[in-house]
């Protein structure tokens, strides 16, 4: 088992509060892992600091043996360029950018990318390419919003509440399309969520509470996306 990213011992303290309290995790590569919890247990916060878009105070975040707690400010954003992919619950899509556009700022020059056009064919948007951000559904902004992250093939896809603005079926559409990512092209996924039955469709299952890992379930048979019901914390 290859581990791609570990955490050693991370805090996080915001004007004295402390949001993460020691936390220590290795994910393992190709896998599909969910970071659940109640709303302020400090899943974003941990996600942020795994992706390198916040700072730990204390404790490192190693990627593939590289600490990148200690790169420097220009160093961490080439780091965060080539090997991070990131998907919120506010797809971010450039209103004044169509589709095709949205997606190529996701391209990292000169280096390895996904195709452009199996990719949008996987994710269902290759009809909309010359379609600008206000005139598509929430599902389809969410997906383009996926196509500009995995576009550079990230090494890890971190996702945050990537399905809170979605319905059940746009839902099920984006989970079981990052699954299939994941499958296909080996990108390893962190998926944040307050819904326990996208949770059931992962490798693992770890639940923070109070900035701290509380449980760390494994599932050897997870269900599938199709076979999700619905229902939420
Ligand atoms: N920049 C910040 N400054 C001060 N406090 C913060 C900051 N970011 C987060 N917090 C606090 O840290 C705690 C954890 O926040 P975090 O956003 O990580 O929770 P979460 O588990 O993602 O919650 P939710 O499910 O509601 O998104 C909260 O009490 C929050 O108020
Ligand atoms: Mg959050």
């Amino acid at each position: 088992m290859t581990f791609i990213l570990r955490a050693d011992s991370i805090t996080k303290t915001f004007a004295k509060e402390k949001v993460i309290n020691g936390i220590t995790l290795e994910i393992e590569e190709n896998t599909f892992s969910v970071l659940l919890g109640p709303s302020g247990s400090g899943k974003s916060t941990l996600l942020n600091i795994l992706s390198g878009l916040l700072t730990p105070s204390l404790g490192t975040v190693c990627h593939r043996g590289k600490d990148i707690t200690a790169l420097s400010e220009e160093k961490l954003a080439e780091w965060k360029r080539s090997f991070t992919g990131n998907i919120f619950q506010n797809y971010l899509l450039l209103n004044n950018l169509n589709v095709r556009e949205n997606i190529e700022i996701g391209i990292n020059k000169g280096r390895d990318a996904l195709d452009f056009r199996q990719l949008t064919e996987i994710l269902e948007i290759d009809h909309l390419l010359d379609k600008f951000p206000a005139h598509l559904s929430g599902g389809q902004q969410q997906r383009v919003a996926i196509a500009r992250a995995v576009i550079k093939k990230p090494d890890i896809l971190f996702c945050d509440e990537a399905t809170g603005s979605l319905d059940e079926a746009n839902s099920k559409k984006v989970v079981s399309l990052l699954r299939s990512l994941q499958r296909a092209f080996g990108i390893t996924v962190l998926f944040v969520t307050h819904n326990l039955q996208i949770a059931e469709t992962a490798d693992r299952i770890i639940t923070i509470k109070d900035g701290r890992i509380y449980k760390d379930r494994y599932q050897e048979d997870p269900i599938q996306p199709e076979e999700m019901v619905w229902g939420s914390i």
